[in-house]
């Protein structure tokens, strides 16, 4: 959007859903993940922003919400979302870069983030945007890879691995992929405004072996036992979290506008099939039903 922005991991046109969960022996996973979620989101509410969605794998999670806000910078998975759930007015389908949410200040009473914060490379800036659309007092539910996981610590005493587990600093292991030691994240949460009010360790059976071994389904109640242990100490591959927004700014808009530009901030004018600031910076177009802020129009 501006040179000064961080790098996006791109999954425009990726296989990201039938090369890494359809039949791809990822049931574990993907069980123990809506597990989490459950236990840490409100029963209902007006407005959730889905936030890197994808193909919508775990959209469907979000049934108490009247409006459910789809947002993947990858118009190709935001398609392959729709066709999963559906073009009904319930969800919005919005193409748009976390670190310039369009989404106006205040205007969600709760977020969910999963599997994505791990290819952020500025994880502050991320989470003051997400902090900016929430209204005081909402839940941002935010899972993210943890670097102090038990084969983590395990590798690196065998020497197997160079970086250290225990060591604040993110590491990112492939271009654009991070891991998270939880200290980190949880004081990057604190400074974006949040209040950390529960953690789950969640997945500690991700191994092949083990997967091959039992059924999912004990592999899925073990972990729910398990998942609570997060509170005091989670050393699992992926925790869960929920975070309320604190302060009083910003004000809370849930009946407001929608939109607000990109840019400055501005909520953004309708106009038949196109949305538009008020200070020209821009107008953006809704095609097929997905709000498209990737380009602004050319004129
Ligand atoms: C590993 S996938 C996870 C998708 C989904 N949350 C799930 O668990 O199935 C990561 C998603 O984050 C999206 N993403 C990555 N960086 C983004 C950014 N800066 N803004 C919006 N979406 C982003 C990608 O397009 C991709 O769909
Ligand atoms: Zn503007």
């Amino acid at each position: 959007m501006n040179e000064s922005s961080p790098p996006i991991c791109d999954y425009e046109g990726s296989g990201y859903r039938t090369d890494f969960w359809e039949n791809q022996g990822r049931d574990y996973e993907d069980l123990v993940e809506r597990v989490a979620l459950h236990r840490l989101l409100p029963e209902g509410g007006r407005r959730v922003a889905h936030l890197g969605a994808g193909f919508g794998r775990m959209t469907n999670e979000l049934s108490g919400f009247e409006q459910v806000i789809v947002l993947d910078y990858s118009r190709t998975m935001l398609r392959e979302a729709q066709a999963r759930l559906g073009a009904n007015g319930r969800y919005v389908y919005v193409a748009a870069d976390i670190y310039h949410l369009p989404l106006a200040d205040g205007s969600c009473d709760a977020a969910v983030m999963e599997r994505v914060i791990h290819h952020m490379a500025d994880v502050p800036a991320a989470l003051r945007q997400i902090r900016a659309i929430l209204a005081p007092g909402a839940p941002f539910i935010l899972e993210y890879a943890s670097k102090r996981n038990l084969k983590a610590i395990l590798r690196y005493v065998l020497r197997r691995q160079s970086w250290n587990p225990f060591d604040l600093q993110p590491v990112e292991f492939v271009p654009l992929n991070f891991d998270f030691h939880p200290a980190y994240m949880a004081r990057c949460l604190r400074e974006a405004g949040f209040r950390t009010e529960r953690r789950l360790a969640v997945s500690y059976f991700r191994l092949a072996l083990l997967k091959r071994a039992l059924p999912v389904q004990t592999l899925v109640t073990l972990d729910r036992w398990l998942q609570p242990t997060g509170q005091i100490a989670p050393f699992s591959p992926s925790v869960f979290t929920r975070n309320i927004a604190v302060g009083d700014t910003p004000p809370a808009a849930l009946n407001g506008p929608l939109f607000k530009c990109p840019h400055c901030g501005t909520p953004l004018l309708q106009d038949g099939e196109t949305v538009a600031c008020p200070h020209e910076h821009g107008r953006w177009a809704c095609r097929d039903g997905i709000y498209d802020f990737k380009e602004p129009l050319s004129s």
